[in-house]
Parts: C-alpha cells; sequence; structure tokens
C-alpha cells in the first residue's frame, strides 16, 4: 500500500500546548486551521462540526482533556463537558472514559498527553489494518458507493470506509467510486469528493436520491459506509440516509459493508433501538451554503443519524476482522462483555 500517495491529510494536529483543526465547515472551498486553546473551544469546535467524523471526534476529545490538565482546569468538569458535545458517535465517550481511567489512576498532564497520542495513532493503524480487511472483500474491478465523509477529515488519517476504498483502488479491486452528497451537510460533496480528487481517484459524486437507481444500473457491487456508533447486536448508527441505502442494496443484491474501529462499538448498548440520535437545528436544512433556499416561516425535521438493522449488514469490518452477516453472538465473540 502506497500510504505516501493515499495517506495524506491530517485535520487533527497537536502543536504542544494547543490543539490545531482543519476546518471541516469552509471545505472545499477554503483550507483555513483553527488553533483551539483550550478544551472550551475544542468541545465548541466539535458541537459545530468544525472537526467531525466519529474517530476525529473521539481524538479531539482526548486532547481537549490533555490540555486542561496541562491548564490546570477541573478535569471533571472538562470531561462532562465534552462528553455533551454530540450524543451519538461513541467514540467522544471512548476516549473520555479512556481518558478518566488515567486520571483516576494518577496520570499527570504529560501522561494524558501520552494517552491522546495513542488514541490518535491506534485509530490510524486501525483504519490502515480495515482497510486491508475490507478490500478483501470485494471483488476486482467493483465499483462502490459511500455515504457522508469517513475519510482523513473524519479519523486521525486514511479513513473507515474511505480507507476502504483507497486500500481497495490501490489493489485494483475497486474501479470506480460513487459518492452521495448527504444532505444537509454535504459531508459527500464538499469533503469525500475533495479527498478522492486529491488522491486522483476514480470518482463520481451523485445526488443522494440517484442512489436507488445507480443501484439498479449494476454499477455498484457494494455499499461501503462508516459508523458512529454499533450496537452489541449490529445495528449501526450512521449518517442519516444509511439506512434506506441498506433497503435498497438488499432489493438490488448489492453488497452492504460497514466499516469502523472498535472503538465505535458499543457492547453497553444492546440494540440500535437504544441510541440517541441527534437531532440539529433545522436550519441546516432550510438553507445551503448560507443561502436560505425554502420559503420563510417553513419548519423542518432533521434527525442527522439513522440506524441500520444488523440483518441489512453483509460485514462488519474492525481492526480486529470481520464479521459477516453480523449477530448478537457473533460480536460477543469478537467483542466480548
Ligand atoms: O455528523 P458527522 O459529520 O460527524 O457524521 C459523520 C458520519 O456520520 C460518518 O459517516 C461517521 O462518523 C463515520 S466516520 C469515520
Amino acid at each position: 500500500m502506497d500510504y505516501d500517495r493515499y495517506d495524506r491529510i491530517r485535520a487533527v494536529q497537536w502543536q504542544g500546548d494547543h490543539l490545531r483543526l482543519l476546518d471541516q465547515r469552509l471545505l472545499p472551498r477554503e483550507e483555513r486551521w483553527i488553533d483551539c486553546a483550550d478544551a472550551s473551544h475544542i468541545t465548541q469546535a466539535i458541537k459545530d462540526l468544525a472537526v467531525r467524523g466519529a474517530p476525529a471526534i473521539g481524538i479531539a476529545a482526548a486532547w481537549g482533556v490533555a490540555l486542561a490538565a496541562k491548564q490546570g482546569e477541573p478535569l471533571d468538569e472538562v470531561l462532562a463537558t465534552l462528553r455533551a458535545a454530540r450524543p451519538t458517535a461513541v467514540n467522544l465517550m471512548w476516549a473520555l472514559d479512556r481518558m478518566k481511567k488515567r486520571i483516576a489512576a494518577g496520570a499527570d498532564a504529560e501522561a494524558l498527553v501520552r494517552e491522546a497520542q495513542a488514541i490518535q495513532d491506534e485509530d490510524l493503524a486501525a483504519n490502515r489494518k480495515m482497510g486491508e480487511l475490507g478490500a478483501a472483500l470485494i471483488r476486482a474491478h467493483s465499483g462502490v458507493l459511500t455515504h457522508c465523509n469517513t475519510g482523513s477529515l473524519a479519523t486521525a488519517g486514511f479513513g473507515t470506509a474511505l480507507g476502504v476504498i483507497r486500500a481497495g483502488v490501490a489493489m485494483g479491486r475497486i474501479d470506480h467510486v460513487y459518492a452521495g452528497e448527504t444532505r444537509p451537510w454535504q459531508q459527500g460533496a464538499r469533503l469525500t469528493m475533495w479527498e478522492l480528487v486529491r488522491d486522483g481517484l476514480p470518482a463520481q459524486l451523485i445526488a443522494d436520491s440517484a442512489a436507488a437507481h445507480l443501484m439498479k444500473s449494476g454499477a455498484v457491487q457494494w455499499v461501503i459506509v462508516g459508523a458512529d456508533r454499533i450496537a452489541a447486536n449490529g445495528d449501526t448508527a450512521n449518517k442519516i440516509g444509511t439506512y434506506q441505502l441498506a433497503i435498497t442494496a438488499k432489493y438490488h443484491g448489492v453488497k452492504f459493508m460497514v466499516a469502523a474501529p472498535s472503538s465505535t462499538v458499543d457492547m453497553a448498548t444492546g440494540t440500535g433501538e437504544e441510541i440517541e440520535i441527534e437531532l440539529r437545528d433545522p436550519a441546516e436544512l432550510l438553507s445551503i451554503g448560507g443561502q436560505r433556499t425554502v420559503v420563510e416561516g417553513a419548519q423542518a425535521w432533521n434527525p442527522v443519524f439513522d440506524v441500520t438493522p444488523a440483518e441489512l449488514i453483509d460485514a462488519i469490518v474492525t481492526e480486529r476482522g470481520v464479521i459477516e452477516r453480523p449477530n448478537s453472538i457473533a460480536m460477543q465473540a469478537m467483542f466480548g462483555w
């Protein structure tokens, strides 16, 4: 795998005394960095989607705790505020629990910096492993469809679903990539296409509503998505629109893969029914790029994740291995509890 070609973006960068984030709200128009000087600034960046994507949120939060420790802030409060920043992606809670455990064990600020760095490094390694495992499931010369942004921007680097796609292209298994726009925030159009074009991968954007027509055409053999939380039975919360892709894939005989690190697996949550789905400001739906597109006075409902039942998933790929046709027993065998 030529990582120099396929793994060049680092959107979360520790600078020794602050955290630098590539502002995802401005891409692809502008590559502007935000320097977060304290944990509250990091919390705000998570809430506002300046940093987004389940693993990247967890990594940024871990750095928030390390930064707070260096600045002598009350860590219990910092942990609670960061935890409340967004509800669905469990990587946030997972990273904070890991930092909390180190604090309880008496770790000082420098030890917490090392822990945050370990969380970031392990995520990159997990993505590279998932790339190999996921790409191995795909037949040569396949077409794939992905949703949202699951690439370097959403992780420590390389990506989850996009990591599988990068590896699949590098290994000659994927000939063509389709990316859905991912309304309303357009992570697919604005972020995934930015990554794919930078890497020179053969990709085309589709409107979210073109997915069924695309699958019917026979051009895609796999839908490959990331995850924000995987329950103990394999039910998977991911960006809104994922569920309808899984239903459509099943109808058309297209395979459906979820790629996510084990930090996204939440064995304390029995099924997808128990996963809290983030509802965001309806205003995100009422305008595009700051331009109002809907009549004044209109209302909107804006859930930003949905749950795909395990029975619609052909493979869950984590760095620990692949679970085909996931269910509670297979999840328990791989992740224990
Ligand atoms: O609301 P976002 O942009 O943080 O949502 C991101 C997603 O849903 C991704 O698909 C998911 O986090 C997987 S990220 C590797």
